[in-house]
């Protein structure tokens, strides 16, 4: 039935003229006159509904999501108490890997008080890291030996300590850690651009900077103390550097 009311649908659409003048041969054959024309006029809407439909299911599929309730970014709420959309983070949650549950690698502090020991393996890697990131962030101002004058230092800004000084010398690793990450006086925190990991590895070589400063021959591992060389009058090892 189908079929049919869509094959006598056809002709009417844009062809008054033709029907005016006459029905071809091959289609009068087949039923169109008088009485078949009054009856395609009346199945019409049939033909229609699957296509009304269908544009209806598609419209209703795009207001369900274009109209489901929900706030855009930082709008007004009426339905909290505090008129404010965005919700506080509840309390106790992070973001998936950011857990800092460890306090002395976090802080550099264990309540409040700064670590004595680094709260990480020391190796070769851990060394070279702190030297790049030493020589980064770090050198400009404190210069590439930790005597306190950098270019930056050079050009005018205030001359840090060196970390040659006995009370730095003996400074908790904590201590360090804890500058890095809060700023010093003048000096600006560099939690942002150096990970608490990089701050260790910079304290770790801090440490190796202060002992290459402050070593005995006995410090000398697997060599032969007595074949050090004395170090030449006026103290080589702790000549005034440039940088
Ligand atoms: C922009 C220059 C600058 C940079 C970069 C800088 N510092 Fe400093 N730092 C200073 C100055 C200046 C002081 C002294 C601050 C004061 O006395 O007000 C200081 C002080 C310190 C102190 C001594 C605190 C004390 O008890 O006297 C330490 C330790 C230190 N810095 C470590 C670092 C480390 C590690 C880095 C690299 C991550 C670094 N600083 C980067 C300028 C800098």
């Amino acid at each position: 039935m189908w079929r049919s009311s869509a094959q006598r649908l056809r002709p009417e659409r844009g062809a008054g003229g033709k029907r005016a003048g006459g029905a071809p041969p091959g289609e009068s054959e087949r039923g169109w006159g008088p009485a078949s024309s009054n009856k395609s006029r009346r199945s019409r809407p049939n033909g229609l509904v699957p296509l009304a439909i269908c544009l209806l299911l598609a419209a209703g599929c795009r207001q369900d999501m274009h109209d489901q309730p929900k706030y855009r970014g930082l709008r007004p709420s009426v339905f909290f108490a505090d008129g404010a959309s965005a919700r506080p983070r509840v309390e106790g949650t992070v973001a998936r890997g950011t857990l800092q549950e460890d306090e002395a690698f976090f802080t550099g502090k264990v309540s409040k008080v700064v670590v004595t020991e680094l709260p990480l393996a020391v190796d070769q890697q851990l060394l070279d890291r702190g030297q790049e990131r030493f020589n980064i962030f770090c050198s400009p101002c404190h210069g590439r030996t930790g005597a306190g004058r950098g270019m930056v230092v050079e050009r005018g800004y205030r001359q840090p300590p060196s970390f040659q000084t006995d009370r730095l010398r003996q400074a908790d690793p904590g201590y360090f850690f804890d500058v890095i990450t809060n700023g010093f006086g003048v000096m600006p925190d560099y939690k942002a651009q150096v990970a608490p990991r990089d701050r260790w590895a910079i304290v770790a070589y801090i440490r190796a900077l202060q002992l290459s400063q402050h070593a005995a021959p006995s410090d000398i591992r697997g060599g032969d103390p007595t074949n050090v060389p004395p170090p030449p009058p006026g103290g080589g090892a702790s000549a005034p550097e440039k940088n």
